[in-house]
């Protein structure tokens, strides 16, 4: 199967995590998701070693978690050792309530307020992640407030096209992410950042894109990037403790785009990035990455029940199901693949073609267009994989609909990380 985690009881149920989709749909109710608490923490484990041995001191993963960002998978990271990029005052928040230490956490973001600014150092956020000349001002403003020096990198745009969905494109030059190196604007950013007093600059990053397959594109990324470290070093004397290349290493969502060795890949750009330290005859910098998908796509799934099927001859066959778009918007907003199962009849022939339709007054609500499926029927449960990033976290309420809990597989077997939105939640800030 697709993954190790999946497997196919006596009775042709699939199992997730080694346990029976179809009791954990009995049991807590659809739609839910269910994530794989090992497979997290084996991800987390992989990048850390990975990056450890193969890219210079110091160099380690901070967690994306804009791809699943709940209390739960905060304390998840803190217990693994690793870092977190937040993204907004909101996930920096839940990192904040779940205990996390915010020394290890770095806060993004291309429109940050003089509030998310002021919210964010309060809360001592160890690294800013500066977008641009403005925002440094405010953050210099800000820290001279607080009486502080705050450390920051400087968000470059290495002019880099990774070529993947439009919508997840950031590292070219017109870019909303960031200062172009090739404008020079961000050299001159640099010298600005330098003659700022209350503010500490610890290096510089960047991101590509997301759902990037060929290793080359992190190889570019890090000659543009450690091209400008050294220039900068020459300009102003300037040498950057860490260059982080951001996240976007790709998953499968389907069986035919095969496995991916992260190790693998993190080696080969490790052995570039030392030739090219070598070339530049700069000190390697720490390298930081960014994975959000890769730590946990995999580490999820989506249950749902069948509602009933629609046959309209001649033209193709609908199943219904008891979610969608408000609790996995992808399918609508990139047409992306994802392997769907009918999960209680894993055995059985897959013969029925048809399109997966969500439950929200909208026609383009599909979860997946022309898959096969043993013939469903109302009642089914349909196992959508791969939904562990960028489902939880884009959801939403259209239509009113509730969000569907999360319930993790743990050591001691499923618990409930985030309990399942009631009504009431749902008129919570209603006056
Ligand atoms: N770092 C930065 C600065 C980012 O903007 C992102 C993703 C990441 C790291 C993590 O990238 P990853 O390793 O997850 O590819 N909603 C879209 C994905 C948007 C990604 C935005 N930035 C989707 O569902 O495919």
């Amino acid at each position: 199967m697709i993954y190790e985690n999946l497997s196919v009881n006596l009775d042709g149920h699939l199992l997730f995590a080694g346990y029976d989709t179809l009791e954990l749909a009995k049991e807590f109710g659809t739609a839910l998701f269910v994530m794989d608490e090992n497979r997290i923490r084996q991800r987390c484990r992989e990048y850390q070693k990975a990056m450890a041995a193969y890219l210079p001191a110091g160099s380690h993963p901070l967690y994306a978690s804009k791809a699943m960002s709940i209390k739960r998978i905060y304390q998840i990271m803190k217990e693994e050792n690793m870092g977190v990029d937040v993204v907004s005052p909101g996930e920096l928040y839940t990192a904040v309530k779940a205990g996390f230490p915010m020394e290890n956490a770095y806060f993004h973001g291309s429109s940050k307020t003089d509030e998310d600014i002021r919210f964010a150092m309060e809360h001592k956020i160890g690294f800013f992640i500066c977008d641009n000349a403005d925002e440094l001002d405010a953050i210099d403003a800000e820290a001279a407030r607080q009486g502080i020096c705050q450390k920051i990198l400087l968000r470059l745009a290495p002019g880099i096209d990774p070529h993947t969905h439009e919508k997840i494109n950031t590292g070219r030059v017109d870019s909303k992410f960031g200062v172009a190196i090739e404008t020079g604007q961000a050299t001159k950013l640099v010298g600005k950042t330098l003659a700022k007093k209350n503010i500490i600059l610890w290096g510089y990053h960047c991101h590509v894109g997301s759902q990037l397959f060929d290793e080359a594109l992190f190889c570019d990324t890090a000659t543009n990037m450690l091209t400008f470290v050294a220039d900068m070093q020459k300009q102003y004397g300037h040498t950057a403790k860490v260059v982080n290349l951001g996240g976007g290493m790709g998953v499968p969502y389907t069986e035919e785009q095969g496995k991916i060795d992260y190790a693998g890949t993190i080696q080969k750009i490790g052995a570039y990035i030392t030739a090219l330290c070598q070339q530049l005859q700069i000190a390697p910098p720490a390298i930081l990455m960014e994975p959000g998908r890769s730590i946990v796509a995999d580490s999820g799934i989506t249950l749902y029940s069948v509602t009933g099927t629609k046959e309209i001859p001649g033209f193709k066959n609908f199943v219904g199901i008891d979610g969608g778009m408000t609790d996995n918007p992808r399918y609508t907003l990139y047409q992306s693949p994802y392997t769907v199962y009918n999960a209680g009849k894993m055995n059985e022939c897959a013969d029925f073609v048809c399109t997966v339709a969500g439950r929200c007054c909208e026609s383009g609500d599909l979860i997946q267009e022309n898959i096969t499926l043993p013939r469903p029927v109302r009642g089914d449960i349909l196992a959508v994989l791969t939904t562990g990033a960028y489902n939880y976290s884009m959801a939403s309420n259209y239509n009113r609909v509730p969000r569907p809990p999360v319930v993790m597989i743990g050591q001691n077997g499923p618990y409930i990380a985030v309990r399942r939105e009631t009504y009431e939640d749902l008129l919570l800030c209603d006056q």
